[in-house]
C-alpha cells in the first residue's frame, strides 16, 4: 500500500470516519491466539477455573490451595497458600529453559547509544543487586523507593526488589523531589534508588543533588543508592549514600529466588485521587502476575519467538510496570526501551526505532498519537513500518480521527488496534478488543476481557442496557488493588462504598451502545487526565495556595486538542499582591511541589471565585467557563456578577494566546 499524506490522507480519514467498525484482517485472525469468541462464554461459565488456568501459565514454587477468598469484601485474597517469586518468573525460568541469550530489551539512549540486554544478563545483574540490597539490610516487606529515568538499571532495581520480597515504590522521573519525599514518607521507605543525573534533551539534569535536601526529614530512610548515569558530580552523605556500581561489584553473584506468599506485596504505586494526598495503590504478587502475563500475551497476541514489542510509556506509571517490565518479561518477550522523548533528537525517532528493531507490536497513548499527527505523516512515512502487525492505545479516550490516523499512517491499514481500558488500581487491562476476534469501533474500548465483568449503571446502581452511566466492575479479579497502603478505610470509601462492598466503582463515566460495547467518557471525580497522566485538582490547588500571598485557588479541566485535558487555575491573590509576572512563578512553584506535568496551561487571576452563599466554590460553573459553555443557573451565587468578569478574562486570555 502506498503511503498517504496531505490531502489524500485527509480524504481517506474522512471516508473511513463513516465506517462503523473494523474487523481484524483475515490473515491476522487466522494466526491469532484468540480466534474464537467462545472463550468469553467459557470464562463466564466458571470464572475461578478460568483464572486458575491463567495462573497455571506461571511457575509456582508451591501451587495454591484456594483460588479466591472473598469472604470479607472488598478485601480479596487470591491463590491462597501459593508461593511464587516474581523475578523467577521474569528471568530464571527463561534462563533455565536455555533462553539466556534471548534479548529482553533493545535499549536505546537519548544519544542513540544502544545496549542489548539479554535475559541472561538481567538474571545476573538482578541477583547481584538483590544481594547488594540485602547487604544494606533490606529484607522482605521493606519498601524501596525507585526514582530513576528510563535506563536499564530501573528494570534491574525493580526485579531485585521483587526477588527479595521488598515492595518497590517507583516514582515517575517527571515528579519533583518534594513529591518523592512525600511518597517515601507515606510508604515508610527504607531505601531510595536514584541517579546522579538524568539525560534530558542532550543535557544532564541533576537528580541526586535535587533530591538530597528533601530526604533529611525522613528518619525511616536508611540508604540512598546512586546509579552513576551521566558522571555528574553529586553530594554523597557518608554512611547513608552508596554507589550502585560499588555495591553490585561487592555483592555475591548468586541469589536464589525464594517463593513468597501469593498475597505478599509486590509494589506500591502512588496515584492521584480526589484529595490532595496521593493514594498508595497496593498490588500483591500471585494475582497481579497472573493478569499481567495473561493480558500481555492475549491482548497483544504475543508470539515471543517472533514479536518485538514496544510499550512507549515510562516505567514510573503502571503501564510501564505491567507492560514494560512484568508482562513482557514473564512472557519471554523481546522489547524496545527508549530513554528519550518522542521528539528527541527528532520527530521520527520512534519510527526510526520501529524500523531498526522490526517492532511488530506498538503500544502508546492517544496524546502521543495526536502529537505525531500534528507533526505530519511525513515523519513516519520516512520509515519502513511494515513489520508492525498490532497497535495499542491506553490512558484516555482516543478520538476516532486519531484512531484512524494511527490505523492508516502507522499501521498501514493492516494492523488491528486494541484500545485498552484499565487503571493503576486494576493492575492490568480490563476492557479491550480481542485483536483476532473483535470488529473494533474507533473510540470504543469495546468489551471486558474474558474473566472480567463490567457494567454501566445508573445512579442507583442498576445496569443500563443502552445509554450513559457509571462504569463498575462486578467481580473481584486477580490483579485488583488489595488496599490503599496503610489506609484501608480510604480504600473502602473510595471504591466500594456506593453500591455495596462487592461493586468496584471505577470513577469513570461510560456509555453502553446498542450492541453492548463500552465507550469510556472520562473521570467523574476531581481528577484531571493530562496527556494520560492522572492529576488531582485538590493537589494542584494545595500547591498553588502554598505560594506566598495567594488566598485561594480553584483548578478545573479544559478540553485540549493535544493533551486531552489541560489544567486551568482560577487564583485569588491576597489584597495588595501585584500579580504582574506572577504566572511563571506560580508555575515554577507547582513544578517544585508536584512536578512539571502539573503546571497549569492557564492561570486566571480574579478577586473572587463563584461561591454559594455558604461559601462553597462552584466548580461546575468554572468548568462551564473554561469550556466556553452556556452558563447554568447562577442565581444561587453569593455574587453573580463574578461570572461575567471571569468569562471575559478567560476569553481575553485565549485571544492573547491565539
Ligand atoms: C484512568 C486511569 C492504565 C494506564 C494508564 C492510566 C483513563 C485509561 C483508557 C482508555 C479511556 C482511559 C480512565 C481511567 N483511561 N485507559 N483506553 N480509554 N480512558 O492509568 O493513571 O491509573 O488512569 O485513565 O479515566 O480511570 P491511571
Amino acid at each position: 500500500m502506498s503511503k498517504l499524506s496531505g490531502d489524500a490522507l485527509e480524504h481517506r480519514l474522512e471516508e473511513l470516519l463513516r465506517t462503523g467498525s473494523f474487523p481484524p484482517p483475515p490473515e491476522f485472525a487466522q494466526n491469532a491466539l484468540w480466534k474464537d469468541p467462545s472463550v468469553v462464554a467459557q470464562a463466564e461459565a466458571d470464572p475461578l477455573a478460568w483464572w486458575e488456568a491463567q495462573a497455571d501459565a506461571l511457575d509456582w514454587e508451591r501451587r495454591w490451595d484456594t483460588v479466591l477468598d472473598w469472604s470479607d469484601p472488598p478485601f480479596a485474597k487470591w491463590f491462597i497458600g501459593g508461593r511464587i517469586n516474581a523475578s523467577y518468573n521474569c528471568l530464571d525460568r527463561h534462563v533455565e529453559a536455555g533462553l539466556g541469550d534471548r534479548v529482553a530489551f533493545h535499549w536505546v539512549g537519548e544519544e542513540g547509544e544502544a545496549r542489548t540486554l539479554t535475559y541472561g544478563w538481567l538474571h545476573q545483574e538482578v541477583q547481584k543487586a538483590a544481594n547488594a540490597l540485602k547487604a544494606l539490610g533490606i529484607g522482605a516487606g521493606d519498601v524501596v523507593g525507585i526514582y530513576l529515568p528510563m535506563i536499564p538499571e530501573v528494570v534491574v532495581a525493580m526485579l531485585a526488589c521483587a526477588r527479595i520480597g521488598a515492595p518497590h515504590n517507583v516514582v515517575f522521573g517527571g515528579f519533583s523531589a518534594e513529591a518523592v519525599r512525600e511518597r517515601m514518607e507515606f510508604s515508610e521507605a527504607k531505601a531510595l534508588i536514584t541517579v546522579d543525573a538524568a539525560r534530558r534533551r542532550g543535557k544532564a539534569a541533576p537528580v541526586k543533588a535535587e533530591v538530597d535536601g528533601h530526604m533529611t526529614s525522613l528518619d525511616r530512610l536508611e540508604h540512598i543508592v546512586v546509579v552513576r548515569n551521566t558522571g555528574t558530580e553529586c553530594p554523597m552523605t557518608e554512611g547513608r549514600d552508596v554507589w550502585w556500581d560499588q555495591i553490585l561489584a561487592a555483592a555475591d553473584p548468586v541469589c536464589p529466588a525464594e517463593g513468597f506468599d501469593a498475597e505478599h506485596p509486590l509494589y506500591v504505586l502512588y496515584t492521584s485521587g480526589s484529595t490532595a494526598k496521593p493514594k498508595g495503590i497496593l498490588h500483591t504478587t500471585g494475582g497481579y502476575l497472573t493478569c499481567a502475563a495473561y493480558t500481555h500475551r492475549h491482548v497483544f497476541d504475543l508470539k515471543p519467538e517472533q514479536d518485538v514489542f514496544w510499550c512507549s510509556a515510562d516505567v514510573g506509571w503502571v503501564t510501564g510496570h505491567t507492560y514494560i517490565v512484568y508482562g513482557p518479561l514473564m512472557n519471554g518477550a523481546t522489547s524496545v526501551m527508549y530513554e528519550g522523548a518522542p521528539d528527541y533528537p527528532h520527530r521520527a525517532i520512534w519510527w526510526e526505532l520501529c524500523e531498526r528493531f522490526g517492532v511488530t507490536i506498538f503500544y502508546t497513548a492517544p496524546t502521543a498519537i495526536r502529537a505525531c499527527m500534528s507533526w505530519g505523516a511525513e515523519e513516519p512515512n520516512k520509515h519502513d513500518l511494515s513489520s508492525l502487525r498490532l497497535l495499542g492505545s491506553v490512558g484516555e479516550p482516543i478520538n476516532p480521527k486519531a484512531w484512524l490516523w494511527y490505523q492508516q499512517v502507522i499501521g498501514g491499514g493492516r494492523c488491528p488496534i486494541v484500545d485498552t481500558w484499565w487503571q493503576t488500581e486494576t493492575g492490568a487491562i480490563m476492557i479491550s478488543p480481542m485483536p483476532g476476534v473483535t470488529a473494533a469501533k474507533p473510540g470504543s474500548a469495546m468489551r471486558p476481557l474474558p474473566g472480567i465483568t463490567a457494567d454501566v449503571v445508573d445512579n442507583e446502581g442498576n445496569p443500563i442496557s443502552e445509554g450513559q452511566g457509571l462504569l463498575v466492575i462486578r467481580r473481584p479479579w486477580p490483579s485488583m488493588l488489595r488496599t490503599l497502603y496503610k489506609d484501608p478505610d480510604r480504600y473502602v470509601e473510595t471504591y466500594w462504598n456506593r453500591f455495596g462492598r462487592d461493586v468496584y466503582v471505577v470513577g469513570d463515566a461510560a456509555r453502553m451502545d446498542a450492541d453492548g460495547d463500552i465507550w469510556i467518557l472520562g473521570r467523574i471525580d476531581d481528577v484531571i487526565n493530562v496527556s494520560g497522566h492522572r492529576l488531582s485538582t485538590a493537589e494542584v490547588e494545595s500547591a498553588i495556595v502554598s505560594y506566598p500571598h495567594v488566598a485561594e485557588a480553584a483548578v478545573v479541566a479544559q478540553s485540549d486538542d493535544l493533551t486531552g485535558q489541560a489544567i486551568v487555575a482560577f487564583v485569588t491573590p491576597e489584597e495588595g499582591l501585584d500579580t504582574d509576572g506572577l504566572d511563571d512563578k506560580i508555575r515554577e512553584h507547582i513544578a517544585e511541589v508536584i512536578g512539571k506535568l502539573a503546571r497549569p496551561k492557564r492561570i486566571i487571576w480574579t478577586h473572587d471565585l463563584p461561591k454559594t452563599r455558604s461559601g462553597k466554590i462552584m466548580r461546575r460553573l468554572l468548568r462551564d467557563i473554561a469550556e466556553g459553555r452556556e452558563l447554568g443557573d447562577v442565581t444561587t451565587l453569593r455574587d453573580p456578577t463574578i461570572m461575567a468578569s471571569l468569562t471575559e478574562r478567560i476569553a481575553a486570555r485565549q485571544h492573547e494566546e491565539d
